[in-house]
């Protein structure tokens, strides 16, 4: 089969690769029929998250046709069109019964540190990913979900991470009727976290990035302010000034380890690897939110150390809030806001890609050209 191949930093192709079997009896083999590239597959290309061994496959968002099951699947049969969550969870964990599928303790050897996830490297549990032709789902009883009939596939291929991780993100902001939320990103998650602010009740929603392209689409997307970091001399004053000084309710950190905008985390974070990413952003979550206001993080960060406003935390009494999203536990809701028109995720897709030029769709998702803001791949065998 032809699937995605990691050669090293900024070096992707498309191979070929023997299609994965059933290893135990609750596994599945989906073939996929959609597949996106995230700013999570990022952090990956650029060489930021440790042990991304050469040759293996990402993609955490997918979905697919059930090709095959393992004899004890109950919930799925062959044929069945699915939307598998980027959390690879067992159903039956203590942290999965609360509904933190993204925090399993059984699907990834390095279970303290984050739960599985597909295609995401051996800090993740070291499975292969869906920008491949076909995909082994583990646990396929828990986490695949069955696209409803009425479901536009390019909707439902957004419901596997940026759609639940841009609500999960307003959601831990714990936004209050009136609220003003500052979102930092606007990538697909930021887009969808700006959108999703309003069901929790948010009265002014203001978006900081520094390309035109996506602050112009998060506009018009989700009806918010939207402003260019660059031409602000610095965004944190930016922020309180027009919050009469005392700062935002609720900020949402939706760039994570990649962020631009500080030369000194750039160069410790992304260059000499000192620190685990850059934390611009989170720095400047922290110091513009208000006194007794929540950060809600959703930007994903190395495990290790950074170089965090930590003192501010604790003088300003912030509130952090934090996680991977648990898709599986906000699918039905989320089902529910599209079939009512509240969400309208597959406006965000620009580009489609066969999945033999993933390369290109790395290049140009990476280095943001073309005005991308999601790129989805196609495989060969789903365009017959
Ligand atoms: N927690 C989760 O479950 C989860 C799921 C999906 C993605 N993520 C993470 O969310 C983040 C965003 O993902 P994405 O797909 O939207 O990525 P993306 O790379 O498309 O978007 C990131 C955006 O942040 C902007 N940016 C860079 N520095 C900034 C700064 N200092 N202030 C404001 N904006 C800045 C970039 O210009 C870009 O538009 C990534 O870190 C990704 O790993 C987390
Ligand atoms: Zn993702
Ligand atoms: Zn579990």
């Amino acid at each position: 089969m032809l699937a995605m191949n990691y050669r090293g930093p900024f070096r992707v192709r498309a191979a070929q690769k023997p299609i994965p079997e059933i290893l135990h009896p609750n596994d599945a083999i989906v073939r996929v029929t959609r597949s996106c590239i995230c700013g999570s597959d990022l952090h990956l290309y650029h060489g930021l998250v440790p042990d991304t061994r050469v040759g293996m496959t990402f993609g955490h968002e997918f979905i697919g046709v059930v090709d095959e099951i393992g004899p004890s699947v109950q919930n799925l049969k062959v044929g069945d069109n699915v939307i598998v969550p980027f959390n690879v969870a067992c159903g039956k964990c203590a942290f999965c019964k609360q509904g933190l599928f993204g925090n399993c303790h059984e699907s990834n050897p390095e279970a303290t540190a984050v739960g599985g996830i597909f295609g995401y490297s051996h800090t993740a549990g070291g499975y292969d990913g869906g920008q491949a032709e076909f995909v082994r789902v583990p646990y396929a009883d828990v986490g695949p979900t069955i696209i409803p009939d009425w479901m536009d596939h390019d909707d439902a291929v957004l419901l596997t991470d940026v759609v639940p991780t841009g609500y999960q993100a307003a959601e831990m902001g714990g936004i209050k009727q009136g609220d003003t939320v500052v979102v930092f990103g606007a990538g697909p998650v930021g887009i969808l976290a700006a959108k999703c602010a309003w069901l929790f009740g948010a009265g002014r929603v203001i978006v900081i990035d520094h390309l035109e392209y996506r602050l112009d689409f998060v506009r018009k997307y989700a009806q918010c302010e939207a402003y260019n970091f660059r031409s602000m001399k610095d965004p944190v004053l930016f922020i309180k000034q027009t919050t009469d000084w005392f700062g935002a309710d609720v900020c949402i950190d939706a760039v994570g380890g990649d962020a631009s905008g500080s030369p000194l985390q750039t160069i410790t974070g992304k260059k000499l690897l000192l620190q685990a990413g850059s934390a611009t952003a989170l720095h400047w979550a922290i110091n513009s939110v208000k006194k007794g206001g929540i950060v809600s993080i959703v930007g994903v960060y190395g495990p290790t150390d950074n170089l965090v406003p930590i003192g501010n935390v604790v003088n300003k009494g912030i509130t952090i809030r934090a996680n991977q999203a648990s898709v599986k536990r906000l699918l039905p809701r989320l089902i529910d806001h599209i079939q009512a028109g509240r969400l309208n995720p597959k406006e965000i897709i620009t580009h489609r890609v066969p999945l033999e030029e993933v390369a290109d769709a790395y290049h140009i998702f990476s280095a943001k050209l073309d005005n991308c803001i999601k790129p989805i791949l196609i495989p060969p065998s789903a365009r017959k």
